[in-house]
């Protein structure tokens, strides 16, 4: 049996394949059935900026004048959405012997960011930042928006002991130049990519209707392009690949291209815990047949440094690839 671990952002990992965050990952008996078909992490439901600070300004404006409200604040704070939380990521630890990851949801490096100490506090082994706001100020710049999550990233690495990973989007204008500087800001790790609920149009019904929530296999390439880039212009940061990786044979490919981790949800969702196990057992079925006894041995074997021939990861107009057909 080949040596499966992986050393993720200083965690030791049984094994690359992580549960990514979801409603999956809030539930004991389904973190349970993960670990027991070989998850390497479980990485929790995220709790939400903005819950965090609806409840901040809530008990700020509760005054201290009137006693009789104490018996009710008392009442609220159990019931709170961050005292759940807290008590949601100790009880996946206790359930669970592999490392467990806290998610916030966020955008801005504004007070919140000193309740990340909470999560540590409550047993957390790492946290994710899944960091997104939808632009829709046409007179901001992009490098604004960036600063400000460089900002969040700076200013709760810096409170914490355990590492933080960051949860991207894939746009980026200079995706390598981005994840550079999120590890410059005291990112351990950089998940790629988060993928978002899409808005499509009936036609029939002329009507707009959300998307599928789930993610189809194919839209694993898209981070499979970056991966190899960014595993191989970025040293010093654990990548995770997270979209569309659905079983071993795409995990396997994450990895050769720089990955660290692949993380799944959809799989998880559509096939539950056997997708863990089954991808566990096509990597020690790959490494067995290519001779590979620790996961670093073929690590980023196939990234952009590594290949004979950069260019198949720099193609991108379809000029290029197709410009000798006519
Ligand atoms: C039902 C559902 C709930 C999700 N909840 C979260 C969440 O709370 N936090 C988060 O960072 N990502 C969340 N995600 C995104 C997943 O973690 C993952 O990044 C995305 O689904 C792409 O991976 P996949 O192709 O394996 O599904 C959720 C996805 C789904 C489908």
């Amino acid at each position: 049996m080949s040596d499966i671990s992986v050393n993720y952002m200083g965690l030791k990992l049984s094994s690359p394949i992580m549960a990514a965050s979801s409603g999956l990952t809030a539930q004991l008996d389904r973190v349970a059935e993960f670990e027991k078909a070989g998850v390497g992490a479980i990485v929790v439901k995220s709790l939400f900026e903005e819950q965090i600070v609806n409840e901040a300004e809530f008990l700020q404006s509760q005054s201290h004048d009137y006693p009789e409200s104490a018996d009710y604040l008392h009442h609220y704070l159990r019931q709170n959405s961050i005292e759940r939380y807290l008590k949601l990521v100790t009880d996946v630890k206790n359930t669970v012997s592999v490392p467990v990851i806290a998610s916030i949801n966020c955008y801005s490096g504004g007070e919140w960011t000193s309740f990340a100490k909470e999560i540590e506090k409550a047993g957390a082994d790492g946290l994710e930042l899944n960091i997104y706001s939808l632009p829709l100020d046409i007179y901001k710049s992009s490098n604004d928006i960036e600063t400000e999550y460089l900002n969040v990233v700076e200013k709760v690495s810096k409170q914490l002991k355990i590492p933080v990973a960051v949860k991207i989007a894939s746009t980026f204008t200079n995706l390598p130049g981005f994840v550079n500087a999120l590890k410059a800001h005291g990112a351990k790790g950089v998940v790629m990519f988060n993928r978002f609920y899409s808005p499509d149009i009936d036609i029939k019904k002329v009507r707009v209707f959300p998307a599928d929530a789930f993610s189809s296999p194919e839209e694993s390439l898209r981070e499979l392009r970056w991966m190899g880039i960014v595993s191989a212009l970025v040293s010093g940061i654990d990548l995770s690949a997270s979209t569309g990786v659905h079983n071993g044979t795409l995990a396997l490919k994450q990895i050769l291209a720089g990955a660290t981790t692949v993380q799944m949800c959809t799989a998880l969702y559509k096939k539950g815990a056997v997708s863990i196990s089954n991808a566990i057992d096509d990597i020690n079925l790959f490494m067995d047949t290519q001779g590979f006894s620790s996961v670093e041995e073929f690590k980023g074997k196939l990234n952009y440094a590594n290949i004979e021939n950069p260019g198949k990861f720099e193609r991108v107009q379809f000029m290029k690839t197709f410009g000798n057909r006519g």
